[in-house]
């Protein structure tokens, strides 16, 4: 048995760190910033008692034991005294007017209504303290844009006002945003705070992480990894985002800082990779040279902490290309490092080996005869590095006198429909302006293709005996092991099992890989998947870590500390049986309204390649998974299940796949989940060319690909069905996530029948299941199963009393009606039973809760019942002198797998059972 710790100390230590190192000081006027020691400080802003943790949705559901905000971080710290009275009027308002949550999956509002204050109270503040901070806080979420209303991008009058009156009334202004994305930052020129921070959403020690940057115990060193525009109309996506059926990706690779840097400098208030610190620092270029053989420019940065603090700075490495005939954006991102601490006086050494195929550009339309390539053009190329786009040094410069292809790939998920795309025009004095060109359209039928590469089929032998151990074991080959399934056996390797399967932990978003008892007998396991990203979700009501958001970690430009921290939820999961992490998520910032930007890193593919790539590392190391997802173009909410991403495939390649292919190509994903929108007419799970051509053949991926929950699939030209999984079998999208029951199939899919007319081979569905074993075999689960248990023991995590272990939980099957008896649980205050329902007739139930009390008539003793996560019943008992009462209510199961836990808040209650009875199907 392996064993390893994980020591929850350090894990908050490390989420802490990250949550200091992503925050992003844009304005820090008149040394506003750090506070001064001792000093007392105005928090104003009515979240100071609800810290954004992170957004809504699958990326942000995890059940945490408690959350560190940032007033709770400055009232425990001992160099800066907190406005009491302010706080406790704030406290007070925020009981008579409690947060709204909102009902059901992505409703809780963007912002939550702020208290109006007046000007004597801000007076009254002022008379404290000569700081104040202000926080303007905004959740983000899944299945929802941001919009342009007040209260979400914009501010809210009272919020205005509450910005006005304080800049009105103190010496010192400090803007907090506690938010998921970018926000309007006109306040900046109508208000102008003296100091102004993006500390994003950091998880349940976020708090920790912002008071150690305001009171300087740590210098700030992210870097924006979005460009802020002045107005949210300039960014290039504006005009062809939110759309219900399709959005035409006019902007090509034009995406933020390629655009502002290229067209429009001007619009630009913090551009790409900028960010204040503490401290101040020089870099200098000692080293920098071209290895045109080995394809890599050798570049060797020293930086010097000439400035008075501690402080940590990131160096970014820009390439700039000749225009030739394809056009590039002014400067792209090719490489980035962060350096140690550094304590005034002292340097550090960067060393950059960069290939140069970051700097190719593809031509899909063949202008530079080299169709369907990566070239470098001909002309001038410039390297440049700085600590923001703008702020940066010339450092090497080359000349090519041919163009140079690296890279000849076959043309794959090109648009069916006619756009013009943006592209660069030099005017006689040398601006860059913008005009339009056709984009290039396709001429390859994927269809056509999948038929030329059809894999061999593997004669089916029949049950050998041969054990999925012992193909490990060198005894078997895969190939022998997979002949031994019949085609209803090979069915199930291409349905996951969900959500909450009982097959694995309570709670989850799926299980794969042994779903069936056949397959589980061949010693398959059952592998667990959890969202994802920043922590595990569990719906069973369990408290797991939550860990900052994307773009937090990001902004942080350090991969080390993003492998670090990720390599601590990779423990997590461990301990917790789970083996698969549904993130991170990679997908672009295209526009600054999606509501599910807070998951994703930045508007740069290399830097998202990069962290993602740092952060599956981290899991690899622990022995668990990442899934980098969505797969791909699914940079809107609005719509996500409907709506069609129109994309050039030089966008493409250059932008959309571009952080996959590095997560991929860097050996450390195994895991991918497709989209629920279309890219190019068709559903992504159903793409061969997304799924096979590019990501298996060209980029080598040997893991397992995964659909979105409940996703749709079609063919070209046809309405989308999401029991088509013939498609996706063809198509190579391993799994459908997810289906009610792995072993028959309950949804109606139609892989059978398409196996008996022909529509896909048995062939292909041997690949499946070669894919899916070949991962399963190298995870925990298999351990697990063929008695090599790899157990994580928690240490230094604090006690709660809602605690209870995965181990707890027991699925119990109900037909139609159930009795469970609760007589044998202690019922005393703070207690969770945790119940896992395998039901086996969805519909409307009666729950009645049995239980007596002999305190007084007037006691008042809840229970809440809680169900996925949620609640959604409470049984208030009085005291019942003795004898028992029953309280009756409804639930709905809506599938089949349902973890319930009623909670008990406070002694005095014996309960005695739960009933379940089937009243009706829906
Ligand atoms: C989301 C995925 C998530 C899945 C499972 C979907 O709604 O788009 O990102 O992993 O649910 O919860």
């Amino acid at each position: 048995m392996e064993d390893r710790v994980l020591d929850w100390a350090v894990y908050e230590k490390t989420a802490r760190e990250m949550a200091a190192e992503g925050l992003v000081l844009l304005k820090n006027d008149n040394k506003a910033l750090p506070l001064k020691q001792g000093e007392t400080v105005s928090v104003f802003g009515r979240m100071q008692n609800h810290y954004y943790k992170s957004g809504t949705g699958s990326g942000g559901m995890v059940n945490v034991a408690r959350v560190v905000g940032i007033l709770d971080a400055l009232n425990e710290c001992k160099d800066v005294n907190v406005n009491q009275k302010l706080a406790e009027t704030y406290a007070a308002w925020d009981k008579e007017h409690p947060v709204e949550l909102g009902l059901g999956w992505g409703q809780e509002p963007w912002s939550q209504a702020e208290m109006p204050v007046t000007e004597e109270l801000v007076q009254e503040a002022a008379g404290e303290s000569d700081s104040a901070i202000v926080i303007i806080a905004r959740t983000a979420g899944e299945d929802k844009d941001n919009t342009l209303e007040k209260g979400a991008f914009m501010l809210t009058d009272i919020e205005t006002d509450m910005l006005r009156l304080v800049r009105e009334n103190f010496q010192k202004m400090v803007v907090l945003l506690n938010v998921g994305g970018l926000i309007d930052m006109s306040f900046l020129d109508t208000i102008s705070p003296d100091a102004c921070m993006y500390v994003w959403q950091g998880g349940m020690v976020g708090g920790y992480g912002v008071a150690d940057v305001l009171v300087g115990d740590v210098s700030p060193s992210g870097k924006l990894t979005d460009t802020i525009a002045y107005d949210i109309k300039d960014y290039p996506a504006y005009d062809n985002f939110g759309g219900e059926e399709r959005n035409f990706y006019a902007e090509d690779i034009y995406v933020g800082y390629r655009y502002f840097e290229t067209f429009a400098k001007d619009k630009v208030r913090y551009p790409f990779g900028y960010g204040l610190s503490y401290t101040d620092f020089k870099i200098g270029v000692k080293h920098a040279s071209l290895d045109f053989e080995k394809g890599v420019a050798n570049i060797c940065v020293k930086v010097t902490n000439t400035g008075k603090r501690l402080g940590k700075e990131v160096v970014q490495v820009y390439g700039e290309m000749p225009q030739g005939r394809l056009g590039k954006p002014s400067r792209v991102l090719i490489d980035f490092a962060k350096t140690k601490e550094l304590v005034p006086g002292l340097s550090d050494e960067l060393k950059f080996e960069i290939p140069l195929d970051r700097m190719a550009s593809f031509d899909d339309s063949g202008v530079t005869g080299h169709r369907n390539c990566y070239v470098l053009e001909a002309g001038d190329y410039t390297i440049h590095v700085g600590n923001s786009i703008r702020n940066t040094t010339e450092c090497l410069f080359f000349e090519l006198a041919e163009i140079v292809e690296l890279q000849k790939l076959q043309e794959a998920l090109a648009p069916y429909e006619k756009f013009d795309r943006m592209k660069p025009f030099c005017d006689e004095n040398g601006r860059m302006l913008i005009e339009y060109e056709e984009t290039p359209l396709v001429t390859v039928d994927m269809y056509d293709r999948r038929e030329q590469e059809l894999p061999e089929e593997i004669p089916v032998t029949g049950d050998k005996g041969i054990m999925l151990l012992d193909v490990r074991e060198g005894r078997a080959t895969m190939d022998e092991f997979i002949a031994q399934f019949d085609d209803e056996d090979l069915a199930c390797f291409v349905r996951g099992e969900g959500m909450g399967s009982s097959l694995v932990t309570a709670g989850t978003a799926s299980a794969f890989a042994g779903v069936s008892p056949n397959l589980i007998a061949h010693k398959i396991p059952s592998v667990c998947c959890d969202d994802g990203p920043s922590g595990m979700r569990l719906d069973s009501g369990m408290k797991a870590f939550s860990l900052p958001n994307g773009t937090l970690c990001g902004c942080s430009f350090n991969k080390e500390l993003n492998t670090r921290l990720y390599a601590l939820l990779g423990l997590e999961m461990t301990a917790n049986k789970v083996e698969v992490l549904l993130g991170p998520g990679m997908n672009i910032h295209r526009h600054p309204l999606n509501g599910r930007n807070f998951e994703y890193f930045s508007e740069d593919p290399y830097l998202t390649g990069s962290i993602a790539t740092a952060q599956l590392e981290g899991l690899k190391s622990s022995g668990v998974s990442g899934t980098i997802k969505h797969f791909c173009g699914n940079n809107q909410e609005y719509h996500r299940h409907t709506t069609d991403s129109v994309i050039s495939q030089r966008a493409l390649r250059e932008i959309y796949l571009k952080g996959f292919e590095i997560a991929v190509k860097s050996g450390y994903a195994d895991s991918v989940m497709t989209t629920y929108g279309l890219v190019n007419g068709l559903y992504t799970a159903g793409s061969y060319d997304l799924n096979t051509t590019i990501l298996r053949n060209e980029w080598g991926f040997t893991g397992v690909v995964m659909t979105d929950w409940w996703a749709s699939i079609n063919r070209r030209g046809m309405e989308p069905d999401a029991n088509d999984f013939a498609t996706m079998i063809q198509a190579q999208n391993d799994m459908y996530m997810c289906c009610p029951d792995g072993s028959k199939n309950m949804g109606g899919d139609n892989v059978i029948e398409a196996l008996q007319d022909g529509r896909i081979l048995r062939a292909e569905l041997q690949r499946i299941a070669k894919n899916v074993c070949n991962f399963a075999m190298n995870t925990n689960a298999f351990k697990r199963l063929v008695g090599e248990p790899v157990e994580v023991e928690i240490i230094n995590r604090p006690k709660q009393a809602d605690d209870f272990s995965i181990d707890d939980v027991e699925y119990i099957n109900v037909d139609r009606d159930i009795l469970i008896d609760l007589t044998e649980k202690a019922s005393t205050a703070d207690t969770n039973y945790v119940i896992a329902l395998d039901v086996e007739h969805p519909g409307e139930y009666e729950v009645s809760l049995r239980g007596s009390s002999t305190l007084e008539k007037l006691a008042q003793l809840p229970c809440t019942l809680f169900f996925n996560g949620f609640p959604v019943s409470n049984f208030t008992f009085n005291g019942t002198d003795g004898k028992d009462v029953v309280i009756r209510k409804e639930v709905k199961f809506y599938g089949r797998f349902n973890v319930l836990r009623l909670y008990v808040k406070s002694n005095g209650l014996d309960l005695k059972d739960i009933k379940f009875s089937f009243e009706k199907e829906f």
